[in-house]
């Protein structure tokens, strides 16, 4: 989709906000000189304009815009026009102070900051319908336009991103009636005879709150799902108005990891998925865990639609929200654009174009500084972006990438899994998926992130890190899978809780596929230290460990060495129809998983294209179509030589690499096959 809309470009730009500028139309002058240097090719408009474009009441002011547009389009610039919902004006926020949104203790929000609206009231949605009417039916046809941008960080950065007011909640209450239809059926999904919470009123239930009904796990897990679905349908209802006059695609910006959205649900009324990504760059000299988790968000964007995707904020230079924001090191700025394309973007997009000079965000970098405009380093690293896009672009047209391994990456079950209140109550969803992506990454092998509902079956291996909750049919799935032939991963505290987190009685759900009986479940105090000898070599276990035991045609791995559960699995495996279920009992460290995942890999013929192990902080990744392009990338600040690859050509430069690979400190390189 991405290239198709971009017209095979690589988006080169960022977000721009000229109405910040109006009385100086020499810098909106340079800005169009400036852009042209940096090479870039499109950039987002009116993302917070809301009091610019409507300063009062049903008056719309679109000439500046008009204006704007016009201009960049004269230029060759393409627009991504955003609707302004991410922050309110203040006329509607004093009249129509329902708007607001009212957090978990009841509190309504004091006009001010932004993404702070009730998703739910009739007034909000009826002033964004007609705004976004407005903006359609004048600029939705414009040439210059290509892509509807919805609001702004959805689900936005107030506690539980959710809206508490009384409407929210008896649309609550209206969804819980549409789905269990009796009191009874709620009151039984909930558990709730439990501390003698049994409904009899829809009235009675509120929303979950820290002075209220906050330990209800049932009633939690379904506020957060009913939080999606009202987000995404307001979304819906935007996109339902800028369609009016428009058939540009829609897109709305997500989040690194955003927890209070399930993703997976609200991608599916958008038609092309965008991200903002952020990674902390620096913060020590070992940059991994940083490109970890920014490899990881891109694999995330890509795995939604199985499509390109679009980098749609990124920042030339730092950020100014950590509590030390770095400036990118000369290189990373290169490297970190292309890694996004490297794991199947379709543009290196900024926030944002020009620093502002007042108010929250004036440090925050930007491609055009305060001061030095087109002299400035990071001005010249943008530019040299925008140079290597241009020049790659027929390149990577029609590409995109396709892996054979892939994450189970479910939102219901970072939900319920962190509420369990269980063996520990740090589990920490994320971390721990990252420790299996990070695997992948170093041995080269790009990983997509499927949902409990995706289908398996391109997939040579799928692994499901604390798979706590099984939706209804996952289990079955999850058996034909392994059953026709793959290979499927399950570690402790998975298949425990269903759709309501009741908990599975008798038999773990997959019992039958993965060889494995689970009794106990540890989480062992310190001076309880534990471990494994797996492949002669010895692993500690970490702060879990689950006691099972094996079914009697289960390949025990590894045993527990301490403890009363010593000569109980740790890791087995176990043959089912065609394929193989592996089972990871305890909680490990990245250098068990690395050995693991090794062994699994080579059975199941996935590597990195290059064919060698990969120094550490050096990772591939593969965009295939119409051609297939290889890319190397060096998060070391030292240069590396990679050797006994076989012949490649440097497929920017025409160079032939003959069985070896230089790569610079904070380098990337595209290559293919020789001859390819
Ligand atoms: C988010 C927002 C932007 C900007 C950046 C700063 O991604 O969408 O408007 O505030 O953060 O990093
Ligand atoms: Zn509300």
């Amino acid at each position: 989709m991405g290239t198709h809309m971009t017209g095979g470009r690589l988006l080169h730009g960022g977000d721009y906000n000229p109405e910040q500028w109006l009385e100086r139309p020499e810098i909106l002058e340079e800005d169009i000189i400036l852009m042209k240097e940096a090479g870039i090719n499109c950039v987002t408009l009116g993302v917070f304009s809301w009091s610019m474009l409507e300063p009062e009441e049903g008056r719309y002011d679109f000439a500046w815009l008009a204006e704007r547009i016009d201009r960049l389009y004269e230029n060759g610039i393409q627009v991504i026009l955003a609707t302004p919902s991410g922050a309110m004006p203040h006329w509607l926020t004093q009249k129509y102070p329902e708007v607001m949104q009212v957090q978990e203790d009841e509190k309504r929000n004091l006009p001010g900051l932004r993404h702070n609206f009730c998703y739910t009231s009739p007034v909000m949605r009826e002033k964004i319908r007609r705004m976004d009417l407005e903006l359609s039916r004048r600029f939705g046809k414009h040439s210059a336009v290509i892509l509807w941008h919805i609001s702004n960080e959805l689900g936005g950065n107030w506690g539980d991103g959710a809206c508490h007011c009384e409407q929210c909640q008896s649309a609550f209450r209206e969804w819980l009636r549409q789905k269990y239809h009796t009191l009874e059926e709620l009151n039984h999904a909930w558990w709730n005879r439990f501390w003698s919470h049994v409904y009899t009123d829809w009235e009675q239930i509120h929303s979950p709150a820290p002075h209220g009904e906050a330990l209800s796990h049932g009633l939690k897990l379904d506020w957060k799902r009913f939080v999606t679905e009202q987000m995404t349908d307001f979304c819906r209802g935007e996109i339902y108005a800028v369609r009016k006059y428009s058939n540009r695609p829609v897109t709305t910006n997500f989040m690194d990891f955003f927890k209070n959205l399930n993703y997976h649900r609200l991608q599916s009324c958008l038609n092309v998925i965008s991200w903002d990504s952020y990674p902390q760059w620096h913060a020590s000299k070992d940059e991994v865990p940083a490109a970890v988790r920014a490899a990881a968000g891109h694999s995330m964007m890509r795995s939604m639609k199985k499509q390109p995707f679009l980098l749609m904020e990124s920042t030339p230079s730092c950020v100014n929200w950590r509590s030390f924001n770095p400036v990118k090191r000369p290189g990373m700025h290169m490297l970190s654009s292309m890694q996004a394309i490297a794991h199947g973007s379709d543009s290196v997009l900024y926030f944002q174009w020009r620093k502002s000079r007042g108010a929250y965000e004036k440090f925050h970098g930007a491609v055009v500084d305060h001061r030095n405009g087109g002299a400035a380093r990071t001005f010249r690293e943008v530019s040299e972006v925008g140079e290597r896009l241009a020049a790659v672009q027929g390149l990577i047209e029609g590409t995109v990438n396709r892996p054979g391994a892939a994450i189970v990456f479910d939102w219901e079950n970072w939900w319920a899994l962190e509420d369990a209140s269980g063996p520990r109550l740090d589990l920490d969803y994320v971390s721990e998926v990252l420790k299996h992506y990070q695997v992948f990454w170093e041995q080269g092998v790009d990983v997509d992130f499927v949902s409990m509902d995706e289908a398996f079956e391109s997939y040579r291996i799928v692994c499901a890190p604390v798979n706590y909750l099984y939706r209804k049919g996952y289990a079955e799935r999850v058996r034909a899978y392994v059953e026709s032939g793959s290979c499927y991963v399950s570690t402790w505290f998975s298949g425990v809780a269903d759709d309501t987190d009741l908990c599975f009685t008798g038999h773990h759900p997959l019992e039958d596929v993965l060889g494995i009986l689970p009794e106990e479940i540890d989480a062992p105090g310190e001076g309880f230290e534990n471990g494994f000898v797996y492949q002669g070599a010895h692993y500690s276990t970490g702060r879990i460990c689950e006691i099972v035991h094996a079914a009697a045609d289960t390949q025990v791995l590894a045993a527990y060495e301490q403890d009363f559960y010593a000569g109980c699995p740790a890791v087995a495996r176990h043959s089912f129809g065609q394929g193989t279920g592996y089972y990871v009992a305890a909680e490990t460290g990245l250098d068990f998983l690395r050995a693991f995942y090794q062994e699994l890999l080579s059975e199941a013929g996935l590597h990195s294209p290059l064919g060698v192990p990969l120094p550490y902080g050096v990772t591939t990744a593969v965009r295939s179509g119409e051609r297939e392009i290889v890319f190397v990338m060096n998060f070391r600040q030292e240069n590396v030589s990679l050797q006994g690859i076989g012949d490649w050509e440097d497929a920017e430069t025409g160079e032939i690499c003959r069985d070896r690979l230089e790569l610079g400190g904070f380098s990337l390189k595209m290559i293919r096959r020789k001859g390819a």
